[in-house]
């Protein structure tokens, strides 16, 4: 059997931990599966006292993820820290510059540093491997990466944000509050240190310019997608849209256009029936749409110690059975120095139907007014409701529910300017794009 492969691990939160506890548990199935034994020889975190639940006492510590990196005696480094600078970024980048092969769930570091850290890893033949970072569990970098060359991407999208899904799926079946649920995803290990990244839709933002780049062989533009996150979301909104026919995902979309590429995150209606709108809790599922192999669907666990644990491990084995000097696939799938330009798409020429609640005075003509704003921006409605029934105690604020059938974000932003001109609504309208997945 050929050498152990020797694996220096920095960070030993929730992903890390479980990675250890799995390689320990599994050696034997390992070594047999990978024609050679995985070995963790170093480890790091910030505190070393403390009790992880698993065992660690004949490995290495190193006090900094920058001294493992540059010192340990391993052949692959694994950064499970997080944060798109700092300790991760500093070690990943100095253990591709000593020529070990790096494995990482980092999408922040990715999506702002993925195309310097590729050519790195392409200038010295190691390979970067990050199939966690995105989806969790689910296989879809190298789905994209490796499965789907040859094929022309016109779309992907999906929810991979298991904190937020997470969080609407417990709101809406059972009317638990936004904040207990955001504790609840805390707890299970599946938000970030910093939650907000995850409410405020930055998490999906960072995975789906990973996707994009790998999609369409441009370079990461995380900074030029179109970001709302969960926060406004309410438990009137998830009702109106089960209402509706519709449930509402925090969707990552990016899509070719005409114009450009569109990339955006937003709370979105799905209808009910499909099968996107049936992904619950911390599930996560990815869509592509290409031209060869038509529309693929993926949906598995996106969060949590052992989903996450289970792609890392799978990118270290893919290094344990590599042979060394080996032709690697391209760290995005294109080579870094041959991405294109990123061309952005203008979010005002999104197309769909769309979804607004206002809550307005109750005074004689409101409805005219709102029908002439629409009518005015050259919108058509699917339907407009009042709720509570029109027969409720009048003189309170009434709430008016609009789905538009298919039109431009820039007629939508016009309309709903000429209807807040108006002086009838009581608070901000809400907005929330509708999606339709084609196949599912
Ligand atoms: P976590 O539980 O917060 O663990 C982070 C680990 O990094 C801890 O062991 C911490 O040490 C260590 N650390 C932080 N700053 C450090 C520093 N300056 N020097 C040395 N060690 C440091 O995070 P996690 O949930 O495991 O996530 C790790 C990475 O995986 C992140 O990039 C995250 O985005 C990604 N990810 C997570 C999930 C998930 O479901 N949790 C899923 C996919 C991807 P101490 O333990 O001593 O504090
Ligand atoms: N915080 C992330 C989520 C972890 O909730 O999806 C997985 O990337």
């Amino acid at each position: 059997m050929a050498d152990a492969l020797k694996v220096g691990i920095a960070g030993l939160g929730t992903v890390g931990a479980s990675l250890v506890r799995i390689i320990q548990n599994r050696a034997n199935e390992l070594a047999t599966t990978c024609g050679r034994a995985i070995e963790i020889t170093a480890v790091t975190a910030r505190d070393r006292s403390r009790d992880r639940g698993i065992d660690i006492s004949g490995i290495t510590w190193f006090d900094t993820p920058e001294r493992l990196a540059a010192e340990a005696d391993i052949d692959v480094f694994v950064e499970l820290i997080g944060g798109a600078s700092g300790a991760a970024a500093d070690s990943v980048k100095a253990a591709l510059t000593r020529g070990l092969h790096v494995v990482t769930a980092n999408k922040a570091l990715l999506a702002a540093s993925g195309v310097e850290l590729a050519r790195i890893a392409e200038e010295k033949s190691v390979l970067l491997n990050f199939e966690a970072a995105v989806a969790g569990g689910i296989p879809v970098i190298k789905a994209l990466r490796e499965s789907l060359t040859g094929n022309t991407v016109s779309r992907v999208y999906g929810i991979m944000n298991g904190t937020c899904n997470y969080i609407l799926t417990r709101m809406e079946k059972e009317g638990l509050s936004f904040a207990d649920c955001l504790k609840e995803a805390q707890r299970l290990g599946y938000a970030e240190a910093d939650p907000a990244f995850d409410i405020e839709g930055n998490d999906t933002a960072h995975k789906l310019a990973i996707l994009t780049t790998l999609a369409f062989g441009t370079q990461i533009a995380a900074d030029e997608i179109y970001l709302e996150g969960i926060t406004n979301i309410s438990i009137e909104d998830i009702h109106a849209a089960a209402d509706l026919g519709y449930r509402i995902k925090l969707l990552g979309v990016a899509q070719l256009t005409d114009s450009g590429i569109e990339q955006r995150v937003h709370p979105t209606m799905v209808p009910h029936d499909s099968v996107i709108a049936q992904v619950d809790g911390v599930t996560n599922a990815v869509a592509i749409e290409s031209d060869i192999l038509g529309e693929l669907l993926m949906v598995g666990p996106g969060a949590g110690g052992d989903a996450t644990a289970s792609a890392v491990l799978g990118d270290i084995a893919d290094i344990a059975k590599s042979s060394p000097g080996a032709q690697r696939v391209p760290v995005l799938g294109t080579p870094a120095a041959s991405l294109a330009p990123y061309k952005r798409a203008r979010m005002q020429s999104h197309e769909g139907g769309y979804f607004i609640r206002l809550t307005v005075a109750d005074r004689t003509g409101v409805f005219a007014s709102i029908a002439a704003c629409m009518a005015e921006n050259g919108i058509s409605l699917e339907s407009i409701m009042q709720r509570p029934k029109p027969d409720a105690a009048t003189d309170t604020p009434k709430t008016i529910i609009l789905v538009t059938h298919a039109t431009t974000e820039d007629s939508v932003r016009k309309a709903v300017d000429a209807i807040k001109a108006e002086n009838y609504l009581v608070g901000e309208p809400q907005v929330i794009r509708i999606e339709r997945p084609k196949a599912f």
